[in-house]
Parts: structure tokens; sequence; C-alpha cells
């Protein structure tokens, strides 16, 4: 039996509160500023909404986060809760630490009822920047929305919360201690992921083709998943020492911005450009391990080609041997992964924005692989978009094919055609002009039908509405599309993840299947695109922006 870290009288206080009106959990959970999650009884009038929707009394719960500020204290009252609410056993990562891809491994290998991660994903981390908390379901995967729903609805009511005046679990030492009635085990973060890796895919294989000279480097962006790289790819792989940087998590990224983009992982993009003594593939990740940039020398794989070529090489890995069932796609992600679906006779499913919604198809198993363009693929091995499950795809596809990165994509290009694919962000832009930018759009659809520009043709145009193909859920104003003839899209839709102002994401695509054309600059391909997106939604008059922020 193990021992009692906290002896009795075990105090369990009901603590009065009073709700908070604005904890609406968006695309990814509850992230907002640092300081609004420090207002005393915010973070945990949300946990008790949480732990009261989902009766975890008796139940397993796993516990971590991307070691972001706040992280740890987050943590310690979640645990205490957690047995104030009669939670049997708590699964903890040490340091307080798991990748969201890690609490999703961990819920499934143990099955446990749930999860709390802490994380804001991608946003920067520190006393003046983002925190946030999601909660994963007894598949690994993000709540649903019915559940977060719910969880809204309970903290709109909450007049008390239950926690254990105890002391501090020392989050530090791997082992078993009790908080209560509770027991809480610290896990090594890293085991249980890493194992299901080496289930995927052909270690041996890659280790091979790092032995023959094959190089590589991997920016963690001092975010989480700096100890499951050095573990898989230097210590099980064996990448020389170093090939993997910024590999220390640190409580503000080191001031950084941990978005595994092109934009905001400079150094790397720096490093991947400089010729022959760049290496020969390049990846990043982000605050809570699940996004990824994959990069070979001189060339940046779109996340949507990602996918696609994912899809069209999988029968060549371990652990998609016996092929795909479907593939599914969010709406504003390029259509690349259709093509392949097409001619491979896979089924081919376009969802709404957010891993959420992939899951009931992986539950159900009509699919197998499905992304994001916001640097997110993943497959059924889990619930969750996984950030170094696509760099280990990658390498493992490169051992197979030993060709340069570039040459696969340029293959795939010439032959499933290639997807120009952009995205425009205008970061920070007022609220009230964003949501009046996509209400006079939503107004104008049925005006623009049929109407052109130049070459362009409206075919097509609505706002997404999505029913979901197993419980027949319908999710609404999923986005604004404009489908041209010629196969060409524009997406607009506002970001759910922002804490400042509004995000306005516009999205743009353009098909090309000569193989001589394939080589061209992306924004100078898609400026026709780009200049009826801004024309048609009024952009600039009504953010008072020329040019987005981001482009990616
Ligand atoms: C963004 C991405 C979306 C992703 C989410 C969580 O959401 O666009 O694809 O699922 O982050 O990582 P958004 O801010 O656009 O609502
Ligand atoms: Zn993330």
């Amino acid at each position: 039996m193990p021992e009692r870290l906290y002896n009795d009288p075990m105090d369990t206080r009901t603590v009065p509160t009073h709700p908070f009106p604005d904890q609406k959990p968006g695309t990814s959970g509850l992230r907002k500023k640092v300081r609004i999650f420090l207002q005393p009884h915010y973070l945990e009038n949300f946990v008790q909404s949480v732990l009261q929707q989902a009766g975890l009394a008796g139940k397993t719960l796993v516990v971590g986060g991307d070691g972001r500020f706040h992280n740890r204290e987050a943590i310690q009252a979640i645990l205490k809760m957690a047995a104030a609410n009669n939670v049997q056993r708590t699964l903890v990562g040490r340091h307080g630490f798991l990748s969201t891809p890690a609490v999703s491994a961990v819920i499934r290998k143990y099955r446990a009822a749930g999860g709390f991660i802490l994380s804001a994903s991608h946003n920067p981390g520190g006393p003046d920047a983002d925190f946030g908390i999601k909660y994963n379901s007894d598949n690994g995967g993000p709540a649903t929305v019915t559940f977060t729903d719910a969880v809204y609805a309970l903290s709109r009511q909450i007049s008390e919360y239950r926690i254990l005046a105890a002391g501090e679990v020392d989050l530090d030492q791997l082992g078993v201690c009790r908080l209560g009635d509770m027991q809480v085990e610290i896990i090594d973060p890293v085991s249980a992921y890493a194992g299901l890796m080496e289930e995927l895919f052909d270690f041996d294989l890659i280790r091979d083709m790092l032995v023959d000279g094959f190089t590589l480097c991997f920016d963690a962006m001092h975010a989480i998943t700096g100890p499951y790289a050095i573990e898989i790819l230097e210590h099980r792989l064996g990448a020389k020492p170093g090939s993997v940087m910024n590999g220390v998590p640190l409580e503000d990224f080191g001031g950084g911005h941990p978005d595994p983009n092109l934009v905001h992982a400079h150094d790397l993009v720096v490093l991947m450009n400089v010729g022959v003594a760049a290496p020969d593939f390049g990846a990043a990740s982000d605050g809570d391990g699940d996004r990824n940039m994959i990069l070979g020398r001189n060339i940046f794989v779109t996340p949507s080609d990602s996918l696609a070529i994912m899809a069209a090489n999988a029968q060549f890995l371990p652990g998609y041997r016996q092929g795909l069932a479907g593939v599914a796609r969010s709406m504003p992600t390029s259509c690349a992964v259709d093509r392949v679906a097409a001619q491979l006779n896979l089924p081919c499913y376009e969802t709404p924005t957010g891993w959420k919604y992939f899951g009931n198809l992986l539950d159900a198993g009509r699919i197998t692989l499905c992304g994001e363009e916001s640097f997110g693929t993943g497959s059924n091995h889990i619930r969750e978009k996984d950030g170094l499950w696509a760099v280990l795809f990658w390498l493992n596809l490169l051992a197979v094919k030993r060709q340069p990165l570039a040459w696969i994509v340029h293959e795939h290009w010439a032959r499933f055609g290639r997807n120009y694919y952009s995205r425009h962000d205008y970061e920070g832009i007022d609220s009230t002009a964003a949501e009046g930018l996509m209400d006079n759009l939503r107004n104008a659809l049925a005006g623009l039908l049929g109407r052109r520009f130049g070459e362009y043709v409206i075919a097509n145009c609505d706002d997404f509405s999505y029913t979901d193909a197993i419980d027949n859920s319908v999710s609404q104003y999923q986005g604004i599309r404009l489908l041209f003839a010629n196969g060409s899209r524009i997406v607009y839709r506002l970001s759910g993840t922002g804490t400042e102002g509004a995000t306005l994401r516009v999205y743009l695509e353009q098909y090309e299947p000569d193989v001589t054309k394939q080589a061209m600059d992306t924004q100078l391909v898609l400026r026709d695109l780009i200049t009826i997106a801004g024309q048609v939604a009024e952009i600039p008059t009504r953010t008072g922006r020329g040019e987005p922020s981001v482009i990616t």
C-alpha cells in the first residue's frame, strides 16, 4: 500500500464562489491571458465544472501540461480538486510535463476516464502571455462540443467547488503517493509515447539511414517536445547529439512564440536554406507538441501537402501496412489529400476546423489519417494531432525511399497535381469590425454566386455547415467558402483560439496539374485570388489593414 502523503484529518473544503461569464471553451479548450487565470477561483470554477460534467468519481484521470508559466500551480490545484471530488487515481507527468499527444496516448494506454492538459498550444507563455486548460475524454481526444457546452453551462451557475486542504505533491519524483484517498502516480512523460512510436515506425531503418550520414535538425522551440525529441531522435534513433535545438522546456519558451511555421521557427528555416551545409531534414513542433513543420533542404512542405503525401505513401510504413480506411481534412485545408483519395479510391471527409471533429470518424474506424492546414497531422494511433509522429512518419518515409525530401514532394505533385496554398492572417483586429466583416460576407453570399473576377467565376459559395457522419450532430457557421469554377478556393473564418481582439484567417488555394508550372512562387501564383479575397470581403476598409500580419 503506498504511503499516505498527508495524514488525517483530510480536510475537504467546500469553497463558495461566483460564476465567471467567460468560460466558454474555444477551438481548443479554455485559453486566456495568465492574469485572467490568476483571478481567485477562476481555474477552480472551470475544473469543478469539468469534474462535475465528466463524473470522474472512482475513476482514473491523467494530468500534465506543456511546462508554461502557471503549469505547476494549476496542476497542484487540479490534484487537490480531483481528490476532493473522489477521483480514485491520477497519473501525472514528471515535472508536470505531458505533451498533448502524450496525454492522449496515456489516457488510451491506461484506460483512464479522461485528462486535463494545461496548455495554450502555440501561444506565447509567461506572466504576461497565455495559459489554457483542455479536457480530453476517455477515447484520448478533445471533449466534444456537447460536453464543453455543458461545462460552460455549469460554469455559469457554479456557486461552490470542492478542494482538499493539503500540501503540495512532489511533481519531480517518479513514484506513487496518496492525496487523501486518491492515488497519485508521477509517471515518466516520455516512455509510453516513445513506445507507441516504436510500434508504428521502423526505427531500425531510420537508424540505418542516420548511420549512413543522413542529418537532421529538430527545433523544440523551448517547449514540451524537447525531452521527447531528445529521447526518441537522439537516444533511440541515434541522431547526433545536438540534433535537437532549443530542447529545454522553459516557462516562457525563451521569449519565443512556440509556433512551428516559417515566421516563428526562423532559426531553423535559415539553417535549412544555407545550401549543401544544411541538414537533410528539418522539423519543429509547438508549445504542447501537437503541431509540426516539415522542411527539406531549400523546401518547405505545406501541412496540406504533408497530409496528402502521407496518405499516398502510408503503406510503406509498418503501422499502416494494412492500408488506410479513409482520410479526413479540415475544411480550410487544401484539397491535395482529396486528389490522393480519389486516385486510391479512399473515402475522404471534410470537417470543420478543430481536431475534435475527427474524433468520431477515428473512433468509428472510418479514417486512418487526418490533418489540418494549421500544421497538424495525425492518425488513429491516438486522438490528437501529433507533432513528433509526423516527424517520424517523414523520417521513416525518407528511409524507405532514400531520396532527397524535395524529390518526394515534386514526384507527388507530378502524379497528383500541386495545390498552391497559403493562409493570410490578420491578427489582433477589432472584434466588432471582424464580426461585421463576416456578417457582411454572409449576407452577400446569394449575390456572389456566378460572379466573375477576370478568369475566376464563383461556382459555389456558402457558410460551411457540417453534419457528423456518425452522430449526425450539426455544426454551422464554420467559415465562408468561395469555390471557383477552376477549382480554386477562398475561405474566410475567424480564429477561435485567440486571446486578444480577433484574428481573420483567409485561406487561398489554386490547383495546378501542369508539371511545368509546379515550381512557381506561391504568393505570385495566388496573387489574383489574394486581390479577389481582399475585394470581396472589403478587408482593408473594414480592418484598417492593407497587409496580413502573418503569411504561411
Ligand atoms: C487554430 C487552427 C486550427 C487548430 C487550432 C488548435 O484554430 O486554425 O486548425 O485546430 O488552432 O490548434 P483557430 O485559431 O483557427 O480557431
Ligand atoms: Zn498545439
